[in-house]
């Protein structure tokens, strides 16, 4: 008896010391400085997933500008829109023991790897921008725009305006991405039955892969009889389907158009007549992002979901609005 009690203790302690050494720095989301961490203590990590559009454009430089005026050491590396090279960013940041990780994930699957070893080295995720599949609990907050509320936006614009029903295409983001599977999802969660969907390809969210989109779209169907409208889910893919809708005599107006984002491009294709509303999306993220990195850091409490506040823009007063937007 005694001896089968010594051999269960061994088994346990040998347990006990497997685990310790799998996890490796305990899964603690304090720095050492905690609770008077200050910004100029911070190495914060931003594995950007590329520079496809307007809006990411901006959405880095709030990061960078951010960092600069509060005198973070940002960690900084563009993916170029592949998933495989913000998996190595992360796990390079992780070797060099950053306070705080943000990630834009390009892709909704396949974060659970990298987002274990970050949570074993001790060090706190925020998810940034779109969302991932991931369970809740290898991560410690998202920010971001609620894409299916985005969706279901751009469907109310298409309901307004279409009572008698009408037939749409759709620009859609990157394929598997959180931004195009929530607009996409709430869309057609939204669209009034009478309004049909006829085809759907994705413009991967940047000008150059639209325009040739909207180029093989205008092949097989015909602007005003085969389809009324367009929902494109972003501005800078908006632009590259005008450039190909005008090479083929449609005019601003002809069509239905509703995009996503609110990029200055975007005011301008309403000012223009091209766009009929651009439903916000806002790349703005640094300075939130930083406090609630900061709290982490300090072992203060945090929200886990913050959607940002946003609303849709019209051409009548986007002339107007233009000059100040800020991106
Ligand atoms: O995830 C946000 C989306 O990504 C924006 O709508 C788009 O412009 C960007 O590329």
């Amino acid at each position: 008896m005694f001896r089968f009690k010594n051999y269960i203790l061994v088994i346990v302690v040998a347990a006990m010391l497997l685990t310790a050494c799998g996890n490796k720095a305990p899964a603690s989301e304090k720095a050492s400085c905690a609770p008077n961490c200050k910004y100029t203590d911070m190495t914060f990590c931003y594995p950007q997933l590329g520079a496809e559009s307007d809006w990411r454009t901006a959405n880095t430089a709030s990061f960078k500008e951010t960092a600069g005026e509060l005198g973070i050491r940002l960690i900084f590396s563009d993916a170029q829109q592949k998933q495989e090279n913000q998996i190595s960013a992360m796990r390079s940041c992780i070797q060099q023991e950053v306070d705080v990780i943000g990630l834009p994930p390009v892709v909704e699957d396949g974060w659970e790897a990298v987002l274990t070893e970050a949570k074993n080295a001790g060090i706190p995720v925020i998810i940034v921008d779109r969302s991932v599949s991931a369970s809740p609990d290898l991560y410690a907050a998202h920010i971001g725009s609620d894409m299916k509320l985005e969706g279901e936006r751009a469907a109310e614009e298409f309901n307004k305006h279409f009572p008698n029903g009408a037939k749409v295409l759709e620009l859609s983001g990157t394929t598997g991405s959180g931004a195009a599977v929530g607009r996409a999802e709430g869309f057609r969660a939204k669209l009034n039955p009478n309004i049909e969907i006829i085809d759907s390809q994705t413009g991967n969210f940047t000008r150059a892969e639209a325009l040739p989109v909207m180029q093989a779209f205008l092949q097989k169907y015909k602007p005003g009889v085969d389809f009324q409208g367009i929902f494109i889910h972003n501005d800078d893919m908006g632009i590259g389907a005008i450039e190909a809708l005008k090479a083929a005599g449609v005019k601003p107006g002809d069509l239905f158009i509703v995009s996503v984002d609110g990029t200055r491009g975007g005011f301008q294709a309403m000012v223009d007549g091209w766009f009929q509303a651009d439903v916000e999306c806002n790349p703005l993220l640094g300075p939130q992002v930083y406090e609630m990195a900061l709290k982490l850091m300090n072992g203060e409490p945090i929200e886990r979901e913050v959607l940002t506040n946003e609303t849709v823009y019209y051409p009548d007063n986007a002339a107007e609005l233009l000059p100040t937007r800020k991106y």
